[in-house]
This record gives structure tokens, sequence and C-alpha cells, in this order.
């Protein structure tokens, strides 16, 4: 099944983690991908594996951003999806502490660059006519205590811009849509986790489902956003997150589990 056939992805931070799982997905359903990242030495690798073209892009920079959409147009004639994808943890540690340059940091990357690639991508597509642009938020993004500061404050953002950018660009046939994940297993976790073994029990850990979350399974969620299957969904934010934020704060504790069927108040209206 080619769910994704001689259509025109373009995924930023695709060198890694879950940009990488998504472009390898999209390319694996007939799609021809372009993979933007920081990392040339990994991004050129990912591209030729998939059949698609590498472009160093450092997100922050809006000129380079502009060129990545430009360059994208010029080897493929049209983009279908924008991922705004790349990004990192950023300032952690006390809001009471936190240097200026640090929150700024943060925000050039994980939210400035949405602005960036809604504003470039969007353009494009709107002389195309259609298109879909994916931002890349966070279960940080929907609730406070889940990642940092600097980092939750910009995954809000990106939940907030992507309804505000759909219901402007919805006009021109454009939808714009978000995904939310949950702790995935990625470099990114691995690192901050101190190794894979150590991301995949932690992530299992805190998962209402009991199995860690992995990059493809935010990638399927990706392609079922960008197909026409998803054709009246646009300004969402969908949460890719084993349960996490429904259970809040009952997640992985053990409120939800081993409780024997019982009533608990006065009355149940039986017998
Ligand atoms: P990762 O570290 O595996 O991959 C991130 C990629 O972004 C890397 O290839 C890196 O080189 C690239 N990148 C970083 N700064 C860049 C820049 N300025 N310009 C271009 N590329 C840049 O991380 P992962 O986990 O795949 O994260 C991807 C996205 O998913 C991020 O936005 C992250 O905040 C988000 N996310 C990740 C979660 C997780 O548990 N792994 C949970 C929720 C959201």
């Amino acid at each position: 099944m080619a769910r994704f056939k001689n259509r025109v992805a373009v995924v930023t931070g695709a060198a890694s983690g879950i940009g990488e799982a998504a472009a390898r997905l999209f390319a694996a359903e007939g799609g021809n991908v372009v993979v933007a990242d920081v990392n040339s030495a990994r991004g050129a690798q990912v591209a030729e594996e998939i059949g698609g073209v590498f472009i160093h892009t450092d997100v922050t920079r809006e000129e380079a951003m502009e060129a990545l959409v430009a360059a994208s147009l010029e080897r493929y004639g049209r983009i279908d999806c924008m991922v705004n994808n790349a990004g990192m943890v950023g300032a952690v540690g006390s809001i009471l502490d936190t240097p200026a340059s640090y929150w700024r940091a943060t925000q050039a990357v994980l939210f400035d660059s949405v602005f960036y690639g809604i504003k470039h991508a969007g353009r494009a597509m709107r002389e195309q006519k259609s298109g879909v642009i994916l931002s890349v938020s966070s279960i940080a993004g929907v609730m406070g205590g889940l990642g940092p500061h600097a980092y939750t404050a910009a995954k809000h953002g990106v939940v907030g811009l992507t309804r505000s950018a759909a219901s402007e660009l919805s006009r021109h046939g454009i939808r714009v849509n978000a995904v939310a994940p949950g702790t995935t297993v990625t470099p990114l976790i691995e690192e901050v986790r101190g190794g894979r073994e150590q991301a995949l029990a932690g992530a299992a850990s805190v998962s209402p489902l009991g199995t860690a979350l992995l990059p493809e399974e935010i990638a399927a969620a990706m392609l079922f956003l960008a197909s026409d299957a998803a054709a009246h969904i646009t300004g969402h934010t969908l949460l890719v997150d084993s349960g996490v934020t429904g259970a809040g704060a009952a997640s992985g504790s053990s409120v939800l589990k081993g409780q024997s069927m019982r009533f608990v108040g006065a009355s149940h209206g039986e017998g």
C-alpha cells in the first residue's frame, strides 16, 4: 500500500528520532522526502537510504527555512506536507534561575522554527491551493509539569499557533495540525535517561499501556494527518501519548492498577 504516493514531504530534524521515522515512513509509502537537519553526516545518510535529498538547515534562521522551501520546490515542484519537527530539550531548571539567553535559544529551536515553517511552506501551498503542515508539540504542550519551563511554553505555543494558522489557511486549502507525543524512545530521550535500555524502561513505566512509545508510532499518526483520510481535520493537536494525559495524575500510579471490583459510596442502586 502506498499512502503517500508521488507526494512530497519536507521534514525538519529528520536525521534522528521522530523526524527520521517520519521521513522513512513517508518514503516507504511512495513519497519524495526532503531531509532537513543541522546534522549533515547523519542527515545525508538517512536521505541516501530512503532515496530522498538532504538539505542542511538550521531551523532557527528564517532565511534558512525560506531557502529550504525554495530548494524543495526546485527539486520536486511542490510540497504536500511540511513537518516542523526539529527540536531539543533546551533550558532545564528553575524558572527563577533561567537566563534569558537560555530562554530565547529554546524558543528559537522549538517555536520560532514552527512559525518560519508555517509561513514559508504556507506561501508555497497557497500557490498550490493545497497542502498539510504538521508541527510537533508534546504532552508538555497541553499540561504543565511534564517538561522544563521554556520547553513547555514553546510546545504550548505550537498548539496555539496550529489553531490560529489553521483558521486563516483553510481558505487556501491548507490544513495545519500538530502531534503531541508522550515520552518517545529517541536519541533525545536516551541522552536524558543515560542510555537506550533505561529510556525503554522509563518510557514503559510511565505509560498506562505498559509499553514504550516508539518514533514509528508518532510517524504513523503523522502519515494519517497528512493523508486524505484526515481531509476535514485541521487546527487539531493529536495526542499520541499512550494515555498519559488522559490518566493525568493517575498515570503510572497504583490508582489504576490492581484494584478489585467494588462500589465505594452509600448506594449503587442494586438489591
Ligand atoms: P532527536 O534528538 O532524536 O532528533 C532531533 C533532531 O533535530 C536531530 O536530528 C537534531 O540534529 C535536529 N535539530 C536540532 N536542532 C536543530 C536546528 N536548529 N535545526 C535543524 N535541526 C535541528 O529528538 P526527537 O525525540 O526525535 O524529537 C523530535 C521532536 O519531537 C522535537 O520537537 C521534540 O521536542 C519532540 N518531542 C519528543 C518527545 C520524546 O519523548 N522524544 C516527546 C514529545 C515531543
